[in-house]
């Protein structure tokens, strides 16, 4: 059979990434550009810069990822991009440039789902991995616990009903002034502290829920930060790192394991930019028992394209394609697909 090279491309958040893919597993070129240090002094993603470092920067990274390719845009065979979720002005400029792409190539477009990508960023990191599996999507925007039936069939067990996960890492570290990204700075700091000192809230909600809940937890280590302030205490933030980490990893962990147990499914395989975590993994491991556990990469764990172009692939051999009318879709969710 004929290879398959898709030229996909992520400006949903603060990276403009662009990337080639073949047969939706191997990564011919993956340019990540990340707008991280801009953002930074602002603690946080501020949406018009991004949208505006998105212009700036996408037709540079486009070459540049066909040019590390060795592919030509003759030899593409169609064009990919993320058109939800994310910011609405930072999808338009994917978006806009993968139609132009397409429709001056004639090429098909094939709008992918960033969760979705997510996902499948696992499938270039493990060149076998197969659905059915259990995958846990934890980043800065979503947390899901969804079984993956096949390619592109997915059945959604649990959500969080407020933070997403990378967003209380993001969150608890900014009241603790570590500075933004938060996941990875209080990932390293927790190494030097200990994770039983403070007994913080596990949320597991309803018995047979799988859903997450964050914010009790948010508010207990806020609660415990102004406490300390007030007695004049001070604060030993390794062991406040630490305690917070475990709390969240433990019912991530409990949950996803539980539903593996419930749907008789052994694969687990985590996504999106918290499956870096350490601890994560490392409590994963420990409980997993019979199960096997996947994860990606470190750097298909951010947001990048070659994720969206693995994505693409499965949709471009069902013939899956997006018309010109293809629009951000700022919270498009899984179900949608
Ligand atoms: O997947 P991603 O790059 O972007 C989104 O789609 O949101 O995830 C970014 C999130 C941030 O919230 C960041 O703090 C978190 O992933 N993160 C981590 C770690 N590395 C990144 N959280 C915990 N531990 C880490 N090592
Ligand atoms: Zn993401």
């Amino acid at each position: 059979m004929k290879d398959i090279n898709i030229l996909a491309i992520e400006t949903s958040c603060d990276e403009t990434s662009v990337a080639v893919v073949k047969n939706g597993r191997s990564i011919l070129s993956n340019i990540i550009s990340s707008q991280i240090e801009i953002h930074q002094k602002y603690g946080g993603v501020v949406p018009e810069i991004a949208s505006r470092k998105h212009i700036e920067n996408i037709n540079i990274i486009i070459d540049k990822a066909l040019k590390e390719s060795g592919k030509k845009f003759n030899n593409l065979d169609a064009i990919a991009v993320t058109y939800g979720p994310g910011l609405v002005g930072a999808l338009l400029v994917g978006i806009n440039s993968a139609k132009a792409l397409a429709f001056s190539l004639k090429k098909p477009l094939i709008g992918v789902n960033h969760i979705e990508g997510h996902i499948s960023s696992n499938y270039l990191s493990h060149k076998n991995l197969k659905p059915p599996f259990i995958s846990l999507i934890v980043s800065g925007g979503h947390t899901h616990l969804v079984i993956v039936e096949d390619y592109g069939k997915y059945k959604i067990l649990g959500r969080t009903r407020d933070d997403a996960a990378g967003e209380a890492f993001d969150k608890i570290a900014r009241s603790m002034n570590l500075g933004y990204p938060g996941g990875p700075i209080i990932d390293k700091i927790s190494k030097e502290g200990n994770k039983k000192a403070i007994d913080f809230p596990r949320a597991y909600l309803e018995e047979e829920s799988f859903d997450f809940s964050f914010s009790g937890l948010k508010s207990a280590v806020l609660n415990y930060i102004n406490n300390s302030n007030q007695k004049n205490q001070p604060v030993n933030i390794p062991d406040l790192a630490a305690s917070f980490q475990e709390a969240i990893v433990e019912v991530l962990v409990k949950k996803t394991l539980k539903a593996a147990e419930k749907y008789k499914i052994n694969e687990i395989v985590l996504a999106g930019g918290v499956a870096s975590n350490t601890r994560l993994r490392e409590l994963f491991l420990e409980k997993l028992d019979n199960k096997k556990l996947f994860y990606p990469d470190k750097e298909l764990c951010m947001d990048n394209a070659a994720m969206i172009g693995s994505a693409a692939y499965y949709k471009y051999i069902k013939n899956d394609f997006s018309d010109y009318k293809l629009n951000a879709v700022p919270n498009l969710d899984l179900t949608s697909l």
